[in-house]
C-alpha cells in the first residue's frame, strides 16, 4: 500500500460520508476526495444548491470544496479504482427479517461495497470501515476482500468509527474529542494506521488520535453510544419517580451532573432518545451478547432500550389521561418530529411514536416541523410497523407549514422536538386559537412553564408536577 493518502473515495454519500468528506477536502487541500453513492438522485442533490441534508455550515464547506477538490458522483467503481483509500459509510440499518430479526445490523450493503472494491481494485488500498457496524464486522470485510482479490494484491482493513453528533456534525468534526482508529497489529497493519492519522493530522492534534486493535475500535463505538444512550434512560426513569413524588428531574439531574465522575452532559430528561445509532447500536449490542453466551449482560443492555420504549409510551398516555381520557376525534398539534433540534432527520424519532400511539388511540394530528419534509412525515407514519391502516394515517394526519396553522383548532399541543424556535411562540395568539381549555404538553422541558399558565394554558411536562388546580393527576396512583 502506498505510504501517503492521495486520493479518497467514500463508499455511502449519507449523513455519515457527506459531512466526513467535506471536512476531510476542506482541511488537506492535497487530497483529492470522490464521494460516491448508488442514489443517483443523492449525488444531484450534492452537486446542487440544496444538499440533500441539513446540517449548520455544511453548505459553506461544501460550496468551498466542490470542484476543486471535493466531487461527488456515482461512478463508485471508478472511484474505487483510481484512489488509494476507500471510506465505507454505507447503511447499516436493523434486520427487518430472518436471522437476528428487528436487532442484528443488516450488513448487505457493507458487503456489496466490500465485494465491489474486490472486483475493481488493480492495486493494495487502504479500505476503512466508517460505518457503525457489530464488532467483527471488520473481520467480514477481511474475509471478502481475501477471497476475492485479484493476484498481489493486499488491502488492509481498518475500523475508523465516526462519533459526529447529527446538527453538529461539522463542529464534532472539526473538533472531535477524539480519533479512534483500529487496525491489525502487523507492519502493514500500523503502516495503514499512519497513513490515516496523517490525513486526520492535518487538523487533529496527535494526541487526540488513538491506535487500538480492530475489535477495541470497534467495541468502543457500540459502547460509547450505548453509555450515552444509557444515562437518558436512567434520567428517563428518574423522571418518573419525580412525578410520583413531586421531586423536580431539572433539579435532580443539576445535582447529580455537578459530581465530576458522573458530568453535567446527556442527563435531559424528554420523551427518550431516537436518532439512527442509539437504538440500533444498544440493540446490537445485545445481540452480540446473546450470541457471545452472555445472556445477563444482554439483558442490562436490553434494559435501555425497555425504558427507552417505556419513556414515550408514557408520554402519550400522559396526553390520553389529562384530556379526559379520550383523544378520539380530538385535534392534537405536534410540534417537532426530528429526532432533535437542528436536523432534518427522522430515524428513530421518539415523536412518530408519540403520534403512533395517538393515532391509535384515534387523534388528530396536526404536525409542524421546521425541517422535516411533509412526505417524510407521512412516510414514516404509514410504514408498517407504525400503522395497520395507512389510509385511516392519511385521513387523521394533516402536515402543517407553521406553527401557528399547527395548532388551529386544537385541544393540544405536545413538543416533541426541542427547536428553539418553539421558544419563542407567541403564546398569547396560540391560547386564542385554541379550544378550551387549552393543554400543552411539554415533552422536551423546554418551555416557560409559569409564564404558559399565566397565559391560561393546562401544563404538563415529563418529571415534574406542576402546580395548578388538579384536573388531572398525570402518573400518580394511576393504573399503568
Ligand atoms: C461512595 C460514593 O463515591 C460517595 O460519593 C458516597 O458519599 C458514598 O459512597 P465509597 O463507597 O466510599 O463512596 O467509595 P467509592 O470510591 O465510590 O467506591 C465504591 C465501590 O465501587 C468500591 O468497591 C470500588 O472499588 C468500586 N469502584 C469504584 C469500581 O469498581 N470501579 C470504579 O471505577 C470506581
Ligand atoms: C449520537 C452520538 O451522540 C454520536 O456520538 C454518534 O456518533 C451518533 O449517535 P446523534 O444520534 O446524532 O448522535 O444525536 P444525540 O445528540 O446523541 O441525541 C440522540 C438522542 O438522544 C436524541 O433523540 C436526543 O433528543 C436524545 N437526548 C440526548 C436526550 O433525550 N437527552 C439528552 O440529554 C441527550
Ligand atoms: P449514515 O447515517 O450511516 O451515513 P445514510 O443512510 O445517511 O447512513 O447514508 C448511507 C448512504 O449509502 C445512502 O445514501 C445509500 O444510498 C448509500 N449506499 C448504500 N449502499 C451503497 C453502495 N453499495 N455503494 C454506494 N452507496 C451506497
Amino acid at each position: 500500500i502506498e505510504k501517503k493518502v492521495r486520493k479518497i473515495c467514500c463508499i455511502g454519500a449519507g449523513y455519515v460520508g457527506g459531512p466526513t468528506c467535506s471536512i476531510i477536502a476542506y482541511k488537506c487541500p492535497e487530497i483529492q476526495v470522490m464521494v460516491t453513492d448508488v442514489s443517483q438522485e443523492r449525488i444531484n442533490q450534492w452537486n446542487s444548491d440544496k444538499l440533500p441534508i441539513y446540517e449548520p455550515d455544511l453548505d459553506d464547506i461544501v460550496k468551498e470544496c466542490r470542484g476543486r477538490n471535493l466531487f461527488f458522483s456515482i461512478d463508485v467503481e471508478q472511484a474505487i479504482k483510481e484512489a488509494n483509500l476507500i471510506l465505507i459509510s454505507v447503511n447499516t440499518p436493523t434486520k427487518t427479517y430472518g436471522m437476528g430479526k428487528g436487532r442484528a445490523a443488516d450488513l448487505k450493503y457493507i458487503e456489496l461495497a466490500a465485494r465491489t472494491i474486490a472486483r475493481v481494485s488493480d492495486q493494495s488500498k487502504i479500505v476503512v470501515e466508517k460505518s457503525t457496524v457489530p464488532v467483527k464486522a471488520a473481520e467480514s470485510i477481511i474475509n471478502i476482500l481475501k477471497a476475492n482479490v485479484k493476484p498481489g494484491i493486499r488491502h488492509q482493513v481498518l475500523s475508523n468509527p465516526e462519533f459526529l453528533s447529527e446538527g453538529t456534525a461539522i463542529r464534532d468534526l472539526l473538533n472531535p474529542d477524539r480519533v479512534l482508529i483500529g487496525g491489525e497489529q502487523s507492519p502493514d497493519g500500523q503502516e495503514a494506521i499512519a497513513a490515516l492519522s496523517d490525513v486526520y493530522g492535518h487538523w487533529v492534534k496527535k494526541e487526540k488520535i488513538i491506535t487500538m486493535n480492530t475489535w477495541s475500535s470497534e467495541l468502543s463505538k457500540l459502547s460509547a453510544n450505548a453509555f450515552l444512550a444509557q444515562r437518558i434512560s436512567s434520567i428517563n426513569a428518574i423522571s418518573a419517580i419525580c412525578e410520583a413524588t413531586g421531586a423536580d428531574v431539572t433539579e435532580v439531574a443539576h445535582a447529580v451532573g455537578t459530581d465530576t465522575r458522573i458530568g453535567s452532559k446527556f442527563l435531559q430528561a424528554g420523551i427518550g432518545f431516537g436518532g439512527s445509532c442509539f437504538v440500533k447500536d444498544v440493540l446490537n449490542l445485545t445481540y452480540l451478547c446473546e450470541s457471545l453466551n452472555l445472556p445477563e449482560v444482554a439483558a442490562y443492555w436490553q434494559q435501555i432500550i425497555d425504558m427507552n420504549e417505556y419513556q414515550k409510551r408514557r408520554f402519550a398516555d400522559q396526553i390520553v389521561k389529562c384530556m379526559f381520557n379520550t383523544v378520539s376525534n380530538k385535534k392534537i398539534a405536534i410540534l417537532g418530529f426530528s429526532f432533535k433540534k437542528n436536523t432534518g432527520d427522522t430515524r428513530e424519532s421518539p415523536a412518530i411514536y408519540v403520534c403512533k400511539y395517538l393515532l391509535e388511540e384515534g387523534a388528530k394530528l396536526q404536525i409542524y416541523d421546521p425541517k422535516v419534509n411533509h412526505d417524510q412525515i407521512m412516510w414514516e407514519l404509514m410504514k408498517p410497523e407504525i400503522s395497520e391502516n395507512p389510509e385511516r394515517v392519511k385521513e387523521l394526519v394533516e402536515i402543517c407549514d407553521s406553527p401557528y396553522h399547527a395548532i388551529e383548532g386544537t385541544h393540544a399541543l405536545a413538543v416533541c422536538t426541542e427547536w428553539d424556535e418553539f421558544k419563542e411562540l407567541d403564546y398569547k395568539t396560540i391560547y386564542n386559537k385554541m379550544l378550551k381549555p387549552p393543554f400543552i404538553f411539554d415533552g422536551r422541558l423546554i418551555l416557560d412553564h409559569k409564564m404558559l399558565q399565566e397565559i391560561g394554558f393546562h401544563v404538563e411536562t415529563i418529571g415534574k408536577r406542576l402546580s395548578r388546580p388538579p384536573v388531572c393527576r398525570p402518573y400518580a396512583n394511576s393504573v399503568q
